[in-house]
């Protein structure tokens, strides 16, 4: 299969919206011999840097590893089913911590919008990598509880997801049963679907 199957998943919308939202998606099939360079990897991070919070509490923390470091090395061996398959092929995985409290001590205030701002931190990470003209996937799937073990996180240091970020390669080099999934057709709910109310 050629990569053009891939090279035409643009979002179909219902109005148009910006470039670097239409096209980005998750691709599986990452380019093992792309490397990213620093300058890449810092600007992905100021992306997350600048993202908002509420209060400003900035309540997100990310572990950084470069494919052929210890700590991709790392992070990779803890992905569960196929995340494990195909994420050790993107160039960058970044672990996505949310800190789910101001302190680790039992008064600590409890921050109940740190998932929250620890996904509007990846949202930037994810949109700025595209605009870099590299693709991200962020997984789920992975040991939460040896991430925190592997990292030596607090307890109020809650792993949410880890994000692949590579170049894409070509949908044939995937394991067959994964190869169906990267060119499926791209759906989602519609918008009035999304809205309940709306004047
Ligand atoms: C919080 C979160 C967790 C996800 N976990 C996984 C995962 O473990 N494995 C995987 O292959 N994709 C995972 N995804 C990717 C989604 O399946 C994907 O974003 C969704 O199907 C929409 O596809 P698109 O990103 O290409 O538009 C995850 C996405 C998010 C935002």
């Amino acid at each position: 299969m050629a990569l053009e199957t891939q090279s035409d998943r643009k979002a179909v919308t219902s109005a148009p919206i910006e470039d670097v939202l239409a096209w980005r998606w998750s691709p599986r099939s990452f380019d093992a011999n792309a490397t990213i360079t620093d300058e890449q990897v810092l600007s992905i991070l100021e992306a997350a840097r600048w993202a908002p919070s509420a209060v400003n509490f900035q309540p997100r923390r990310f572990v950084v590893g470069k494919r052929g470091t210890p700590t991709f090395d790392k992070i990779a061996s803890h992905l569960t089913s196929n995340n494990k398959v195909w994420a050790p092929n993107a160039s960058l995985l970044i672990l996505a911590i949310a800190v789910k409290a101001d302190g680790p001590t039992a008064d600590a205030r409890p921050n109940p919008w740190a998932e929250y701002d620890t996904g509007q931190a990846a949202a930037n990470i994810v949109f700025q990598a595209h605009a870099l003209g590299l693709h991200a996937h962020q997984m789920a799937g992975m040991e939460v509880d040896k991430m925190r073990e592997e990292f030596a996180l607090p307890a109020h240091f809650s792993p949410i997801t880890t994000i692949a970020i590579g170049k894409v390669a070509d949908v044939g080099l995937l394991p067959e049963d994964l190869q169906a999934r990267e060119i499926a057709e791209r759906t989602r709910l519609p918008v009035d679907t999304l809205v309940l109310q709306r004047d």
